[in-house]
């Protein structure tokens, strides 16, 4: 079974198309992951505009598909042009009404080529941001117009914790046997969670931010500090630059850990950067040397409360196994302080590789086939959820 995916719920434009080998295990090969990432043009603005992500997976959307095909050795050209019947026309023209762009060049698609050998489409369907969700559910609609092929919505949040079990031996990946119960901190742009699995596809949220998420706060506090987006990262590299040089934090720029004695599993991360606000204020114009203390500082006051409510959260729970996943995973101060915690707690922990640990479309596939595997039933209607929990996927 060959499945292609299709991944537009941000600001990443992603597809990927996975062969699964035979056997009773969910494995499979990679036979093509393109990710186009659309952070360059944001930066300018500071954050994530809808309508620009919107006209930009539209616009790009098509040819990365036709491209996953060719590098899949799926794609076959037509000896002569094919005309698209007038019925099916008109149903496609309906369907992409709001994506002209994404029209024209699927047009030229299906005129071009043939039906490729692909058993079905996974597509996020939802949470993030609408007018981005739409774009990859339109075109993955449209591909089934006119391919006849089933269509599964996969949530982004269980495609994030799908994406951090993935093993990989030579050129195959697989979906591990896990030990349950699990719990999985999801923590992304839009997402601050922890849920508890007792079995694949079984989720309940026992932990959330009240406010801002934390990957929000890293790129509300890098902003503050003069930093491009988004900030995680840049964050980190400061921090982890203070860290190695063996910074003491000055006691004015000492910032609160939030929730962390609440007894309750949730967060909020918004008063962290009211404070840092505060802060920068007051030592305006920032020297290296403060913006270094400030994201050391920020970096370790978010750590301890992502460890502190994980490691309440695996004792209430009784996990054995720990999964992080979504952007903010990619942290290595945050991974390094949950693998130290899973040494001393005894519980496995499962991050994702670096490259799956941002949005892109193995991510949304691998779970497409973990539905198909647990006998998910493919969806006729299809709608973007923006806010859709992981609950009720
Ligand atoms: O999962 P993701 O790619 O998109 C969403 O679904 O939101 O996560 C993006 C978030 C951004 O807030 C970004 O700043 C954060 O992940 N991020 C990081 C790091 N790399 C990315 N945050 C902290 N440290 C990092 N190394
Ligand atoms: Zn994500």
């Amino acid at each position: 079974m060959i499945l292609l995916s299709i991944e537009t719920s941000c600001d990443e434009t992603a597809v990927s198309v996975i062969k699964r080998s035979r056997g009773k295990n969910i494995k499979f090969e990679v036979l093509s992951h393109k990710v186009l990432s659309q952070v360059d043009l944001h930066a300018q603005y500071g954050g994530v505009f809808p309508a620009l992500a919107k006209r930009e997976h539209s616009r790009a959307l098509t040819q990365l598909i036709a491209e996953a095909l060719q590098e899949s050795g799926l794609l076959v050209e037509r000896a002569n042009m094919f005309h698209i019947p007038a019925v099916k026309r008109k149903r496609l023209e309906q369907l992409l009404e709001r994506e002209p762009d994404m029209l024209v060049a699927m047009k030229v698609m299906f005129e071009g080529i043939q039906k490729p050998n692909l058993s079905a489409i996974a597509v996020t369907m939802g949470p993030g941001l609408e007018p981005a969700l739409w774009v990859g559910i339109n075109a993955a609609l449209a591909l089934r117009l006119m391919w006849d092929m089933h269509v599964y919505p996969i949530n982004h949040m269980e495609g994030h914790i799908v994406a951090s079990v993935l093993s990989k031996k030579g050129r195959e990946y697989e979906v591990p046997d896990l030990e349950f119960p699990a719990c999985a901190l999801l923590i992304s742009g839009g997402h601050t969670e922890i849920v508890r699995m007792p079995k694949w596809r079984s989720y309940k949220v026992i932990g959330r931010t009240k406010d801002d998420a934390v990957g929000e706060a890293f790129d509300k506090v890098a902003r503050l500090l003069g930093l491009p987006y988004p900030g995680g990262p840049h964050i980190s590299r400061l921090a982890e630059q203070a860290r190695n040089e063996g910074l003491i934090v000055d006691e004015d720029l000492r910032l609160p850990r939030p929730m962390l004695h609440s007894g309750d599993l949730h967060f909020s991360f918004s008063g962290l950067k009211t404070s840092v606000l505060t802060k920068v204020t007051k030592r305006t114009p920032l020297d290296e040397r403060t913006k270094k203390m400030i994201a050391f500082e920020f970096e370790n006051a978010a750590t301890d409360v992502l460890v502190a409510k994980v490691k309440q959260a695996i004792y209430e729970t009784r996990a054995k196994t720990l999964i992080i996943g979504g952007g903010v995973s990619a942290n290595t101060h945050i991974r390094m302080a949950l693998k130290s915690l899973a040494d001393t707690e005894g519980f496995s922990l499962f991050v994702p590789d670096h490259t799956l640990s941002t949005d892109n479309g193995l991510m949304i596939g691998s779970t497409g086939l973990l539905h198909i595997a647990m006998g998910s039933k493919p969806k006729v209607k299809l709608i973007a959820n923006g806010s859709w929990s992981i609950e009720d996927c």
